[in-house]
């Protein structure tokens, strides 16, 4: 039976350069899908997956993530006063209980790789999540609780895989499979960002792993990869050897919000899901479409 997942990293210090210019100022994590900012879906998930401690690795002017987790002590006197009461619940479900949040703090964005490799001693020797709130799942279970039970069964590393169109395998990591039982496949090794005629496979890793600590002995030799940044799939990769590595073909949606388009998908998606919205939004959206 594997360590039980109690920990999750949050890499949130990229720079958001493919938001500009509304990312000038508000961190791309804060953005609001729908009437939530992105990061707390991503918070909601993992606590749903029994997450106890979350970590940010946050950088140097990104101090409203920490600040939207945080008790705001005017805010909620004033809705109290106002007898504002569902409003309240909102900010205050929105809070991490004290001591359950830390934050550190990535001095330069050297990659995802580095980021992860900065909650190196905040983790410990541990399993633990690691979630990049860019990758929004809709889904019936979180995405993050299915990979936790995977892993409670496998251990090791197992890590969100989904199958993407050959001509879009250089902006994934992808697994060279061994076995594929159609929901979870072992892999024998990794490559971040093939070419489509170079890519082992078309199954990707999207933002949702269970990673082993071992990854954290190859994170420490800061190896610079694709782009020349430390990256996360060639620490993996290394560990294969020594580590058990799985993709798991979760039940579920992925939006990718780190683009433009990827970001308004989920915003239809997501208030196409909300059963408040989502009658008064149809009408709406036919009639822009026939337009
Ligand atoms: P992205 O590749 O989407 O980079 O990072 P980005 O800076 O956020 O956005 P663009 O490309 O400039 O528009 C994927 C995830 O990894 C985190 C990001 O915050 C995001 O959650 N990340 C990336 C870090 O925390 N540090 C890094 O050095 C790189």
């Amino acid at each position: 039976m594997a360590q039980r997942v109690r920990k999750a990293v949050l890499p949130v210090a990229g720079l958001g350069t493919r938001f500009l210019p509304a990312t000038k100022v508000i961190p791309k994590e804060m953005i609001p899908v729908v009437d939530k900012p992105v990061v707390q879906y991503a918070v909601e998930e993992a606590r749903a997956a029994g997450i106890e401690e979350f970590i940010f690795v946050s950088a140097e002017g990104k101090d409203a993530i920490a600040a939207h987790f945080s008790a705001q002590a005017v805010l909620e006197a004033s809705l109290e006063a106002k007898n504002k009461m569902a409003e309240l619940k909102l900010v205050r479900d929105a809070s991490l209980p004290s001591g359950h949040m830390k934050v550190v703090i990535q001095g330069e964005p050297l990659g995802l790789g580095h980021a992860v490799w900065c909650a190196k001693d905040l983790v410990g020797r541990e399993p633990f999540a690691v979630i990049l709130p860019d990758d929004m799942v809709l889904s019936q279970t979180a995405c993050m609780k299915q990979l936790i039970d995977a892993h409670a069964k496998v251990g090791g590393h197992v890590v969100a895989v989904e199958d993407v169109p050959r001509d879009q395998t250089s902006r994934y990591g992808i697994l060279d499979v061994a076995s594929d039982d159609g929901r979870l496949a072992a892999a024998r090794g990794l490559v971040e960002k093939p070419q489509p005629e170079k890519a082992p496979s078309t199954l990707a890793i999207i933002g949702r792993y269970v990673l082993d600590h071992s990854v954290f002995d190859e994170l420490d030799k800061h190896t610079r990869g694709a782009g020349n940044e430390i990256q996360l799939t060639d620490a993996l990769n290394k560990t294969i050897s020594r580590t058990p590595f799985h993709g798991l073909r979760f039940e579920g949606k992925r939006y990718d919000c780190g683009t433009r388009v990827g970001f308004i998908e989920a915003n239809v998606a997501f208030a196409l899901a909300n059963p408040e919205l989502a009658p008064r939004l149809k009408p709406l959206l036919a009639r822009l479409m026939n337009s």
